[in-house]
């Protein structure tokens, strides 16, 4: 008997420890990638994950993200997307921290086919 309880024990503490992202339980369901600007979410989602390595300021790896000109050579030159998206052959971006979540990848992934558009 005190076998049973024991395991069921141990079930209660497993299930409790169930990994809650919202991002992880609907994927990317409920990402909505129309209407993408620079100034509505791609400049958000730089100046968060990139600028404290990629400012005019810091400038790491030589590489300066911050405006609008700064981050469209490296849309044109592909090191971008290809950094963010962990591709073969790139530096993988944010530099030793997890992937930008896929919704944000999308968004940005949308701007460029959109044209890379200043708006
Ligand atoms: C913790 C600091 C740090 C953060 C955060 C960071 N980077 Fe970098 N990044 C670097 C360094 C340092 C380099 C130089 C290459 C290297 O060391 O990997 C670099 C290189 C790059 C390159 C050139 C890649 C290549 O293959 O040569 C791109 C593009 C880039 N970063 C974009 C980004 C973007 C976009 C973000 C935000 C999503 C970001 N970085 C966040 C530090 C950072």
């Amino acid at each position: 008997m005190t076998k049973i309880w024991i395991i069921f024990f141990a079930m209660t503490l497993l299930s409790s420890c169930y990994y809650d992202v919202e991002e992880e339980l609907y994927g990317t369901l409920e990402c909505s990638t129309e209407g993408m600007t620079y100034s509505g979410e791609v400049l958000a989602i730089i100046s968060a994950n990139c600028y404290k390595c990629h400012d005019a300021a810091n400038n790491f790896g030589n590489i300066t993200l911050e405006g609008y000109a700064n981050l469209k050579k490296y849309v044109d030159n592909g090191q971008l997307l290809g950094a963010i998206k962990r591709q073969p052959g790139f530096s993988p971006m944010p530099k030793n921290e997890p992937p930008l979540l896929d919704c944000d990848i999308a968004k940005i992934e949308q701007w460029i086919a959109d044209g890379a558009l200043n708006n």
